[in-house]
């Protein structure tokens, strides 16, 4: 940046690493118990279509439609080699099938915890995929692992920074909040983040995490969460609309990235009726009363693990 300018060089569309397109081949349990497998490049409308019968398969309509659920999930290069995968699933026999999701089962079985200092790393590194292949979030350079270290310390100061790792030890999403303005009148507001693993997005993980930080929120006495979501991105606008958000306004070309301008959308979700005047705000709940939120939406398999 030369004297008399402002701000950084503009991102291009040349500075957006590639992805693969995302591509899946699945397995669905119906509610005979039969498992039905399929491709597709968006797992959770996807799921969303075969329950609603609206665009899913004849046959999960015929076998139980709502009531089917994610069996297995392989993330594949791209749609050719999500078809190949779909095809070779067809051909498994039922039991090969069955042993490929009761693997699945056990290596994605989720724990869902408060972040520490030592999460940095795996954190770090999930947000900066997003950061350098999408627009996800407006930020142009990668967080450095010692900025996450002192992010995560930040937070838990006021509020809950979750992550959801895997049997396999592995990150599968986060979600924290943070002040959503620093005078003293907005004490009660935060605003929301959450991140899932490209590989993991579609599969509940999200769900998990946000329904877990809402809930820790609602107990601390937070009174609103607000969410800034980048135009577009139907992913996150779908899923917070499905966990009760509502958006109140755009800011049209509100920000430039990978060569295009966006727009941002602001969402709010009541947290607690506005009660006059407002308790402070509990910085920290009990670890028993944290733990409980924590294992309360666990499937009750993982709730003995916790
Ligand atoms: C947005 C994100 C956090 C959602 O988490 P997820 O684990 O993929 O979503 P879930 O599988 O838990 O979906 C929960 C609900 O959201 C909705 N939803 C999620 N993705 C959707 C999609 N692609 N299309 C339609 N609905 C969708 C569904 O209603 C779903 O309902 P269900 O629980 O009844 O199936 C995740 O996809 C992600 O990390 N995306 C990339 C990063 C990002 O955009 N973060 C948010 C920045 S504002």
């Amino acid at each position: 940046m030369s004297a008399g300018q402002y701000g950084p060089a503009a991102s291009l569309a040349a500075d957006r690493r590639p992805a693969d397109p995302a591509a899946w081949a699945y397995l669905l349990r119906c509610a005979d118990g039969s498992l039905y497998a399929g491709w597709t490049n968006d797992l959770a409308r996807r799921l969303r279509a075969h329950r609603s019968g609206q665009g899913g398969a004849k046959y999960t309509r015929s076998h139980g439609g709502a009531a089917v659920r994610l069996a297995y999930a392989e993330r594949c290069a791209g749609k050719s080699e999500a078809l190949r995968r779909e095809a070779a699933l067809k051909r498994l026999s039922k039991s090969e099938k069955e042993q490929l999701a009761a693997g699945w089962a056990a290596r994605s079985a989720l724990t869902l915890r408060m972040a520490t200092p030592e999460d940095a790393p795996a954190v770090t590194e999930l947000y900066n995929w997003y950061v350098t292949h999408g627009t996800q979030t407006f930020q142009y350079e990668p967080s450095t692992v010692e900025e996450y270290r002192q992010n995560i310390a930040g937070v838990l100061r006021a509020a809950p920074f979750l992550v959801a790792c895997t049997a396999e030890g592995t990150l599968a999403g986060f979600a924290c909040a943070h002040p959503w303005h620093t005078r003293r009148a907005f004490a009660w507001d935060v605003e929301t983040t959450v991140y899932c693993d490209p590989g993991c997005v579609g599969q509940g993980v999200g769900r998990r995490l946000y329904t877990a930080l809402l809930e820790l929120l609602r107990r601390q006495g937070y009174m609103n969460a607000f969410a800034l979501i980048t135009r577009p991105n139907p992913q996150s606008e779908a899923f917070h609309r499905a966990l009760g958000f509502t958006r109140y306004g755009v800011e049209k070309n509100s920000g430039y990235k990978f060569g295009r301008w966006l727009d941002l959308g602001y969402w709010a979700l009541p947290l607690n009726p506005p009660a006059d005047p407002p308790a402070p705000v509990r910085l920290r709940l009990e670890a028993e009363e944290a733990a409980q939120v924590l294992r309360r939406d666990a499937p009750a398999a993982e709730q003995r693990i916790l």
